[in-house]
């Protein structure tokens, strides 16, 4: 089958006045669809930057990515797949209805699919009721429920979310993992990053860890881990010890 995500020796360098900055080394990855990833690693590690390749924001300085074997330098690449940002923030003067209805639009949906899978986000990311207020007025965890309405709008095939959890309450972050929970259920691929280890890994099937731009550890977390340890535990362990390791060098 054809996979999800495929990236081969990917690299990104980022040229500064400091001198160039490796933010990604030699990366393979593989994502069978119909699977939950998820991408972790500490602060810098490189994740938003990888994810950046595979949504054609930004180029690789070395290696290949493609989405369902689709080079991700070609915009059909793009068509099946749905993103949340890293900070998601919208068009405010829209309200949260006329965003998704947008977005449907931008789709080419018909009008009906629009008002049905409009109706059917909001009551899922709970905005129903402040579905025609203007998304300038909705606290922070609310603008991050919209935009994640509007990465679902399409349906997509491929979910990408980079730190979907970040401004959540509790409730949020179980809806979050419901959401992905059914997303799976339907067939589809989610691909996303997290440091709410504890939550990684209650819905993943999979999970990589890249320290310092490098892959640190890739499998399912029941391999990576041993028995009684947490994902937490083994995550600060690897990236410590690749940090000594770094300064020792
Ligand atoms: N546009 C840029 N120009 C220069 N350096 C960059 C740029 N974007 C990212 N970097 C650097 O690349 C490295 C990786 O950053 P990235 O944002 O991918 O990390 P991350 O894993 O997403 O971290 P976080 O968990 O904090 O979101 C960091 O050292 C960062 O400073
Ligand atoms: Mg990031």
């Amino acid at each position: 089958m054809t996979a999800a995500i495929r990236t081969r020796g990917l690299g990104v360098t980022f040229p500064s006045r400091q001198g160039a900055v490796r933010a990604l080394h030699n990366l393979d990855l593989t994502v069978e669809p119909g699977t939950v990833f998820g991408f972790l690693g500490p602060n810098g590690a490189g994740k938003t930057t990888a994810i950046q390749v595979l949504l054609g924001f930004i180029q690789a300085t070395t290696g290949t990515a493609a989405l369902f074997g689709e080079p991700v330098t070609e915009s059909i690449a793009r068509e099946r797949i749905g993103y949340l940002t890293e900070n998601p923030d919208t068009y405010t003067f829209l309200s949260g209805r006329e965003l998704l209805t947008m977005t449907g639009r931008l789709f080419r949906m018909s009008g009906r699919q629009i008002r049905l899978r409009t109706g059917q986000l909001l009551e899922e990311t709970g905005l129903t009721a402040v579905a025609d207020r203007r998304i300038a007025g909705y606290s922070r965890g609310m603008r991050q429920r919209i935009c994640m309405a509007q990465a679902l709008m399409n349906d997509p095939d491929l979910l990408i979310l980079d730190e979907p959890t970040g401004g959540l309450d509790p409730l949020g972050r179980m809806e979050v993992r419901r959401l992905i929970a059914a997303r799976r259920a339907a067939g589809k691929t989610v691909f996303f990053s997290s440091h709410e280890l504890s939550e990684v890994e209650l819905v993943c099937d999979r999970v990589a860890i890249l320290v310092g731009g490098e892959l640190a550890a890739e499998g399912r977390v029941d391999e990576l881990i041993r028995p009684g340890e947490s994902l937490e535990r083994y995550f600060i362990e690897l990236a410590t010890s690749k940090n000594r390791g770094k300064e020792q060098r």
